[in-house]
Order: C-alpha cells, then structure tokens, then sequence
C-alpha cells in the first residue's frame, strides 16, 4: 500500500476500500476483452456522501477514478487503470420507489437493469429500457453509456427514459438533479450532459427514470427474407400497419445466424435458408389487434414477395425461442475466440452496401474469417463481429478497424450507434465527429474536471482530431 491508499482506507469502513489482491478479478475488466488490469484501489461506497469524499480525496491526488457498473459494456469505458482506482456503484443498488401515478422509478445506480424492470411490472408498468445484458448491467452504466437495446425502435434510447439524475462531479461535488418532472424546462437541462458521456464527467449516483404503461399482450413472428431490400420494405410495412404497436425490428445476416444457431445449439425455426432473418415483435393493449396487425403485415408480405418463409410464437415459451439466437452476443467468445466487434450506425438505404462490401473486403483480406452481420435495423444501427481464425489471439484489429470505419465513413455512417466510444475506438471518433465537435467535448470535460481525474483517456478525451 503506497500513502495514497493508506490514506483511502483508514478514511473509510472495511470493505468499501480493496487494495491488491483483495480486488476480485470481476472488476479487472469488463466484456470489451482487454486484458485484465488490477487498479491501484476498488472502491465500493454504500452512498453518494461515501462517492463524493472517495472522489474529492481522489481529486486532490489527481489519481484517476474509472467508474463501474455491470462491466457488460463492450467498448472498454470502465476498463481500470492501473495507477487509478475503481469505483464501482454495485452496492448502490436500491430500487427507492415507484410513483405509479407518476409514472416514474427512483433507483440507486448500480440497481441491475432487470431488477429495475421487474420493480416496475409490479406496478403494471414497464420501464421501456431493454438490452441483452439485461440480468448484469447496471442502471448507471446504461445511463452512462445512453445504451440502446432491442426495444429504441418503440421507446428510443436510454437517455429518452431519464427524468433526473443525482451526479458527483470530479471534485466530490454532489449535482441533485433528481427531477420527476415529465416537463422542467427550467435553464439547462443539466443531465443530458452526463447520459452518454461515459464517466468522463460525473458519476451518476442515483436516477429517476420515466415508466410507461405495460402493454400486456405481444407478438412475435420470425421470417426469412430473400435480401436486405426485402427486410428495408417488411420494416416500412410493419411501421406503417402497426404504428406505436411495432416493439421491435432485429435483423441477421445468414453468417451470423448460422454460426450462431449452430454454436448455442438453438438451431432455426425455419427450415430452408434465406437472404435474410428478420425478428418482428408488435405489442399492444388489445390482444386481438396486436395479433392480427402482425398476422395482416405477414400475409400482406408473403403477397408482396417481402418474406419467404415465416412462423408465428404461440405462447411465451415459443416466443424466447425466436430470440434464442438474436440473444447469443454473450456467447460470443465461447463459440467465436476473440472478436472484433464494431456498432456503427448507417443511413438505412446503405445497409445492403455496407454489409455485402465489408463482407467481401473482409473476405478478400482474410480468406477465412467469420463477418457476422446482424443489429437493430429499424435503428439504422448495424452490429458487425469479425474473427479471423487463423490470427488467434492476435486479431488483426487495426487493419479490420481500418477497413470497416473507412467504409461506414464512406457511406456517411457512425463509428457507434450505441456502445459508445470507450476505449476500442478512440482512435475513429473523428470518422464521426468533426474537430469543432470533439474541441467542444473537451472544453466541457476541463470545465467539470480540470484534472482530467474522471475515466482519462477515454471516449472524446484529449482526442486530438
Ligand atoms: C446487441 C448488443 C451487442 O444488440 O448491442 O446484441
Ligand atoms: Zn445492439
């Protein structure tokens, strides 16, 4: 123990400072695959007065603090740094309340995703933020990071879902924001800064976030399409059919679903091949229109020649098994190795040319690697996870990276459309972002952390462009 974190723990009861290898390995990294890497200290506070002197005491050292959540993010925001400490909000879990009357859910930040959504349910309400690691991630990070998920299609991003959010800053300065307020146009809406800006310049610490009525009832078909323009022109028929009913819209190119279905063992609920897999979810308040608006938008594409084959969930249990391989991503280093993974946004008429050309590039380059192609296509949010098998442990990032943004830039894309910039992509942000933009981010970071104490070097900071 050097002075520093002598000094962190006599300032604080035992177990909210770990030093050495009392730090468990779970907090050495999160599902980015860096290597591992054990900080100087793990802070574990109980509560945002424990957060703002940790930080305050971290700020007069200028020891650099990265914050932790569920660690799921896979673009490296709350990978530690060896001379800093982690400050994980994981005991800061609880679900405060929930006004039903108002719609809203208070919750410390590191409350996990699903526990948050079952806390609404409760209430017959639902709290329209989902992703995959939803039963480990935790509010914080989701809010942190704006991550998206499978339902932006109907309910937008994480940030569309916050109402209030209490922030420290880097100086220990506690920021109480927690507005419950559907309308508070009052001088800066403060809180947006902090949504997305992964750590850089607060930590959140609490959140109020708005709940929507919870349509019971759903439905899910499964189809196969014979391209991407089929599945461009089922995504403006179910739009147009189904309104505010259509949940979700997920695409997967055949390398993915292949790969997938036969590594998780799920297999297909159709039995030929396609072009294309599309998942469509409607949801409703009544049963028969949201049934039968799905059941319309099908036959209406079989006609159309939109969709080759299909089927229909006929409960709850068949419905999970249509998702079964588009909830796979966690599974991915079991049945892939290491990955290169990418989230890059594209406008949607240039989905077909980005996938088939980073395909075959990829292909060209390296004979044998896997491109699996899949994502939120109703977000015009495409995820794309290379592996080139022959490379091993040495995937050849730079170069694949280099391929793939060079691409996505070239046809007026987003290096991120929804896992952020973290560390994995710093080096891209400005295929995305112009120099002003990223100036301007980091005018803001030196006015709330003139340190720079807060995630360093991450994200837009210091980011020359
Ligand atoms: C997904 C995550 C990886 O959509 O964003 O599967
Ligand atoms: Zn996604």
């Amino acid at each position: 123990m050097n002075d520093f974190t002598q000094a962190l723990c006599s300032a604080f009861d035992t177990g909210v400072i770990l030093v050495g290898d009392d730090i468990p390995e779970h907090f050495c990294s999160d599902w980015a695959g860096l290597p591992p890497v054990r900080p100087l200290a793990l802070a574990r506070p109980r509560t945002t007065e424990e957060v703002s002197r940790i930080l305050a005491l971290c700020h007069d050292a200028g020891i650099a603090v990265v914050p932790q959540g569920g660690l799921t993010g896979i673009s490296g925001a709350a990978h530690p740094e060896k001379g800093g400490i982690a400050l994980s909000l994981d005991r800061m879990n609880r679900i405060e309340s929930v006004d039903a009357e108002g719609r809203t859910l208070t919750a410390g930040a590191g409350a996990v995703l699903e526990t948050a959504q079952n806390a609404a349910r409760e209430h017959g309400l639902m709290l329209g933020i989902d992703i995959g690691a939803r039963g480990t991630c935790q509010l914080g990070g989701v809010l942190a990071t704006n991550a998206g998920g499978n339902t932006v299609i109907r309910y937008g991003m994480a940030r569309d879902h916050v109402l209030g959010l209490e922030v420290v800053l880097a100086d220990g300065t506690v920021i109480n924001g927690m507005n419950t307020l559907l309308k508070n146009n009052a001088g800066l809406d403060l809180k947006q800064l902090f949504i997305g800006s992964e750590g850089l310049l607060g930590i959140i610490t609490r959140c109020v976030l708005r709940l929507h009525p919870h349509p019971p009832f759903t439905a899910t078909a499964f189809c196969g399409c014979a391209d991407t323009q089929a599945v461009i022109s089922l995504l403006s028929a179910a739009g147009a059919k189904l309104g505010p009913m259509l949940t979700s819209f997920e695409v997967m190119w055949p390398q993915f679903f292949d790969i997938m279905s036969e590594g998780t063992g799920a297999g297909s609920p159709l039995e030929g091949r396609h072009g294309a897999y599309v998942i469509v979810e409607a949801s409703g308040f009544d049963e028969g229109a949201t049934r039968t608006g799905l059941e319309t938008v099908l036959e209406k594409a079989f006609e159309d020649g939109l969709i080759e084959d299909a089927v229909l969930a006929n409960s709850l249990k068949e419905e999970a098994a249509l998702w079964a391989v588009r909830e796979s991503p966690s599974e991915y280093q079991a049945i892939l190795g290491p990955i290169i993974p990418f989230d890059v946004g594209l406008p949607l008429h240039r989905m077909h040319t980005a996938v088939t050309q980073i395909e075959a590039e990829i292909a060209e380059m390296y004979s044998s690697a896997r491109v699996l192609s899949y994502g939120h296509i109703g977000d015009s949010n495409l995820h794309v996870v290379i592996n080139v098998p022959e490379a091993g442990e040495n995937q050849p990032e730079a170069e694949v990276k280099e391929l793939v943004y060079g691409i996505v830039s070239e046809l007026g894309g987003t290096v991120s459309a929804e896992h952020g910039i973290g560390v994995i992509k710093r080096d891209y942000l400005s295929y995305s972002r112009t120099p002003q933009e990223i100036a301007t981010m980091n005018l803001i970071k030196q006015a709330l952390d003139p340190k720079g104490i807060l995630n360093p070097g991450k994200s837009f900071h210091e980011v020359v462009a």
